[in-house]
C-alpha cells in the first residue's frame, strides 16, 4: 500500500493534463497569433478529449525574445493574447467545465525589459541592485567564469552602465534572478498568491532546479557547457520555502522542470515528506537519441535506443512508487513530435501515435498531452530561415558558425529531428486556410501536411487518434489499476517491444506495444485475455505483433 493512501484526494493524480502553447493554439482576431478567446472557444474540444487540467505556456507581458519565457510583468497578460479580464474569464469558463488551470511559473529569470532589471542595471546601490546576479569582470576584463548560455555563447553579458557582468542561463535578454535576495523571493511568492486569487490551480515551474546558484562560480570543466547550472546548494531550501509560503497554504499543484534529475535523486524533490514539489519533468528519457557527452550537445544525435527508454521510464516508475509521483510526457513546446523523432510519421502515423500514447498512459503518474499530439501532428522540416526559435538560431551560430564543431548539414539533420519549433507550428484544426488556426498570416509557418493532418479530418476518420486518446483517458479514469497498480517491466532487453504489467488486488493488465516497423512474434501463449483498448482490433495475445501495434489487455 501507499504511504500516502489519500491518493484520490489529490486531483492531479487521477488527472490528464493538456499543454497549450497559446501563440500557436487558436487565433480569433486575425493577427496570426493565438489568443485567450481562442482557448475559450476550444474548451468544448478539450472537454470532449477528457482532460482535467490545462497547463498554459506563458501569456504574461513579454517582448517574446523566447516566446514568453522572458517576462516583463508577471501580473499582466500580454495584449497579443488578450486582457487580464479575458484570462480571468478563461479560468472561470475552464472551471465551469471541470478543468483546472496551471500557469507557467518562470522565476529563474525575467525579461531584461522588466522594471526590476531596468532599475538593477542603473547602479550598485539601489533597491533593485541585488535582484539579479552581477559580478565584476576578471582583471583582464573577461567574463567571471566560463559558464555557457543554453542558447549559445557565454552566460555573462557586460553592462556598460554598471561596469559589471550579469548572469543569464538563457538569452542575454533573460537575466537570472538572485534568489539569495529574500525580497526577490517574497515578490515572487506574492505574484503566485495574486494568481491564486484569480483562481489558478497550480504551476508548471520553468527550470526551477536552476534557481540556486553556486556562489563560488567555479569554471565548468569544458568551455561553454552548462554543467554547473543545475541543483545549486540552496535549491531544496528555496523550493521548500516556496512550498510553505505558497504551494501548501494556497493548495496549488506544482510540476517542476528538472533537467538534471535522475530517478535515483528525484524523491528529494517530490517525496511528500519533503514538502517541495508534487511532480517533476525529467529529461532523462529525452536523451535516448543523444550522444552523451558530445561537444555539440543536443545536436549530436544517434538512433533512439528503446532499451534505454524502457529502463529509464521503469527506473522512474520504481523510484517514485510510494515516494512521490511521476509526470509523464513525450512532447511539449521544447520537444519535437515523438512520432517523427522516434517513430514513423508517414506509413504508420496512426499506429505510431497510438502506440506511444498507450505506453505512456499505461504508466503510473500524471500524463501530459501536448497540443496536436492527440491528432498525430508531425515535425515540420523548414529552411533554417523559416524557423523562429532563439535556441535553434543561437546554437547554429555557436556550433556551426563560430566553433565549426558541426557542419550545416549535420546540424540541420539534427534540427529536423529535435528543433523546438516542430512543436510550435500552429495547431491544425481543419483543412481550411491556415489550417483553421488564423485568418491572418500565422506567426510561424503552418506545417505543409495540414490538409492531411488536422483535428477535423482526424475526428471524422475511422482511425482517429483523438478518439483513441478519448478511450485511453476514460480507461484510466475508470480503472484504479492505472492509479495504484504495481509496475513490472517485461523483456527489458527486447529492442522492439515495450511490454509491462500493472497489477492490483491480484488482477493483472498488460500494456503492450511493438515500437518497430517489423512483424514480431508474440511472447505470449495465453489466448485468454480481454482487450481493453487496441489500435488494430487485436483479439488474442498470441498473434504476431504488427508494426506499431499496441494494446492493453486484462489477463
Ligand atoms: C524551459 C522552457 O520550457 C523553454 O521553452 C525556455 O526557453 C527555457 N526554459 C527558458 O525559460
Amino acid at each position: 500500500m501507499y504511504k500516502d493512501d489519500k491518493l484520490t484526494d489529490k486531483w492531479w493524480k487521477n488527472a490528464v493534463i493538456y499543454q497549450i502553447y497559446p501563440k500557436s493554439f487558436k487565433d480569433t482576431n486575425g493577427d496570426g497569433i493565438g489568443d485567450i478567446p481562442g482557448i475559450i472557444e476550444k474548451i468544448p474540444y478539450l472537454k470532449s478529449l477528457g482532460v482535467d487540467g490545462l497547463w498554459i505556456s506563458p501569456l504574461y507581458l513579454s517582448p517574446q525574445v523566447d516566446n514568453g519565457y522572458d517576462i516583463t510583468d508577471y501580473r499582466m497578460i500580454d495584449p497579443m493574447f488578450g486582457t487580464n479580464e479575458e484570462m480571468y474569464a478563461l479560468i472561470h469558463e475552464a472551471h465551469a467545465a471541470g478543468i483546472k488551470i496551471i500557469m507557467d511559473f518562470v522565476a529563474n529569470h525575467t525579461s531584461d525589459q522588466a522594471l526590476w532589471f531596468q532599475e538593477s542595471r542603473k547602479s550598485k546601490t539601489n533597491f533593485f541592485s541585488d535582484f539579479y546576479i552581477w559580478k565584476d569582470p576578471k582583471p583582464d576584463g573577461s567574463e567571471p567564469n566560463n559558464w555557457g548560455s543554453n542558447f549559445g555563447g557565454s552566460a555573462w553579458t557586460f553592462d556598460a552602465g554598471r561596469q559589471q557582468y550579469y548572469l543569464h542561463y538563457y538569452a542575454a535578454e533573460q537575466p537570472d534572478l538572485n534568489w539569495e535576495n529574500e525580497t526577490v523571493r517574497q515578490y515572487i511568492y506574492d505574484m503566485m498568491r495574486f494568481w491564486k486569487s484569480k483562481g489558478v490551480d497550480g504551476w508548471r515551474m520553468d527550470v526551477v532546479t536552476s534557481i540556486s546558484k553556486n556562489l563560488d562560480f567555479p569554471d565548468n570543466d569544458r568551455d561553454l557547457v552548462t554543467s554547473n547550472q543545475q541543483n545549486g546548494p540552496r535549491m531544496h531550501e528555496f523550493i521548500h520555502e516556496m512550498n510553505q509560503e505558497v504551494l501548501t497554504p494556497c493548495d496549488m499543484m506544482s510540476v517542476g522542470e528538472s533537467p538534471a534529475a535522475k530517478a535515483s535523486d528525484a524523491h528529494l524533490l517530490v517525496s511528500p515528506e519533503r514538502e517541495e514539489l508534487d511532480m517533476i519533468f525529467t529529461f532523462e528519457h529525452m536523451h535516448i537519441d543523444r550522444k552523451q557527452g558530445d561537444i555539440n550537445g543536443r545536436w549530436a544525435l544517434q538512433n533512439r535506443d528503446l532499451v534505454s527508454l524502457k529502463r529509464i521510464l521503469s527506473d522512474w516508475q520504481m523510484a517514485l512508487r510510494d515516494n512521490g509521483w511521476n509526470a509523464l510526457y513525450f512532447e511539449n513546446h521544447d520537444r519535437a513530435r515523438v512520432i517523427s523523432r522516434w517513430g514513423n510519421d508517414t506509413t504508420y502515423r496512426y499506429e505510431c501515435a497510438t502506440a506511444f500514447a498507450t505506453v505512456l498512459h499505461g504508466l503510473q503518474g500524471t500524463p501530459y498531452i501536448y497540443q496536436g499530439e492527440e491528432i498525430g501532428m508531425v515535425n515540420a522540416d523548414y529552411d533554417l530561415s523559416d524557423y523562429n526559435d532563439i535556441e535553434l538560431h543561437g546554437n547554429y551560430d555557436h556550433y556551426v558558425r563560430r566553433k565549426q564543431s558541426i557542419s550545416h548539414d549535420e546540424f540541420m539533420r539534427a534540427a529536423y529531428k529535435v528543433s523546438r519549433d516542430h512543436a510550435r507550428t500552429p495547431m491544425q484544426w481543419s483543412n481550411d486556410k491556415n489550417a483553421g488556426f488564423s485568418d491572418g498570416k500565422p506567426w510561424l509557418k503552418i506545417n505543409p501536411r495540414f490538409s492531411e493532418i488536422n483535428a477535423k479530418a482526424d475526428m471524422a476518420s475511422e482511425r482517429s487518434i483523438f478518439k483513441y486518446y478519448q478511450t485511453l483517458i476514460q480507461l484510466r479514469k475508470n480503472n484504479k489499476i492505472f492509479l495504484e497498480g504495481s509496475y513490472e517491466l517485461l523483456f527489458p532487453d527486447d529492442e522492439h517491444l515495450f511490454i509491462y504489467k500493472r497489477t492490483l488486488h491480484g488482477e493483472t493488465w498488460l500494456i503492450v506495444a511493438n515500437l518497430s516497423e517489423t512483424m514480431i512474434d508474440s511472447p505470449f501463449e495465453n489466448e485468454k485475455a480481454e482487450m481493453m483498448i487496441t489500435n488494430m482490433g487485436r483479439r488474442t495475445l498470441s498473434e504476431q505483433l504488427r508494426p506499431y501495434e499496441a494494446f492493453i489487455a486484462r489477463v
